[in-house]
């Protein structure tokens, strides 16, 4: 099991796999309070930043799991260059089926809500390996605005809510909003715009490769998706929740 290669292309110069700046993260690891010595499990882990980022400040421990080696082998090389290689520890495999021995106090799932089948199964499968008392943090789409049906169609649609009907499902599903860090269009833009670098040079670097065509229609797929519906219309945060 191993994540298609066309992504691997497209996020090759990314360290954080979602639309949310470095700085963000950083704001989102210091509001959140994190005891050094806490324990933390990333389910779709990606490059590891969050984790490798938030053992270097707060002095977590913590585990990662997905699906790419690629993305693993770049957090393992990140751990070492961070020095916290012997704090972080990163796994290949299935978070959708992953339950951790030990409970940890924080357990992340940003931007990968599909690995439970839709975002209430992603916190109930969460919750499996969450002490009691510990805190979710769940990185998510929502509209920003009312969506035209041609933006529902581009982009995925049939489970993204608005912000407040996001903050509606945390609490029917009885969870507290505690914190929200939320992207912004510059945050899309360094998103999306560097992934059209990266598989612009890859293009040009690989232009009889077989992937070549599927990149090619990819690259000007994307420019306009980004710019007529991304850009505008959706919305994504990081939701820290805790349990009612
Ligand atoms: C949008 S990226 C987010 C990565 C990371 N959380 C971040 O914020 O940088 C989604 C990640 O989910 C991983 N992934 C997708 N399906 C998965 C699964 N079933 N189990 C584990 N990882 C998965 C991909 O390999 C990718 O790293």
């Amino acid at each position: 099991m191993d994540l298609p290669k066309h992504f691997v292309i497209r996020e090759s110069s990314h360290r954080v796999l979602n639309p949310i700046e470095s700085a963000q993260l950083a704001t989102l690891g210091a509001a959140l309070r994190l005891p050094a010595g806490g324990t933390l499990l990333d389910l779709a882990c990606g490059k590891g930043e969050l984790l490798c980022t938030w053992a270097r400040e707060h002095g977590i421990t913590g585990t990662g799991v997905d699906i790419s080696t690629a993305f693993l082998a770049d957090a393992r090389a990140r751990a070492a260059d961070l020095g916290v290689a012997d704090r972080v520890t990163f796994l290949h495999g299935d978070a959708g089926a992953y339950v951790a021995a030990e409970p940890a106090d924080v357990v992340a799932c940003i931007g990968a809500t599909w690995i439970g089948g839709d975002t209430p199964g992603t916190v109930r499968l969460m919750e499996s390996s969450l002490k009691l008392g510990g805190m979710l943090l769940v990185g998510d789409v929502y509209w920003r605005a009312d969506p035209p049906p041609e933006a529902v169609e581009a982009l995925f649609g049939a489970d993204c809510l608005s912000l407040p009907g996001q903050v509606e499902r945390f609490h029917e599903l009885g969870y507290d909003v505690v914190e929200l860090v939320a992207a912004d269009e510059r945050g899309w833009d360094r998103y999306a715009a560097a992934s059209w670098l990266s598989m612009r040079r890859w293009l040009d670097a690989n232009p009889d490769d077989e992937l070549a065509p599927e990149i090619r229609s990819e690259l000007t797929r994307s420019q306009l998706q980004h710019v007529r519906w991304q850009r505008p219309y959706l919305g994504w945060g990081v939701f820290a929740l805790l349990r009612r």
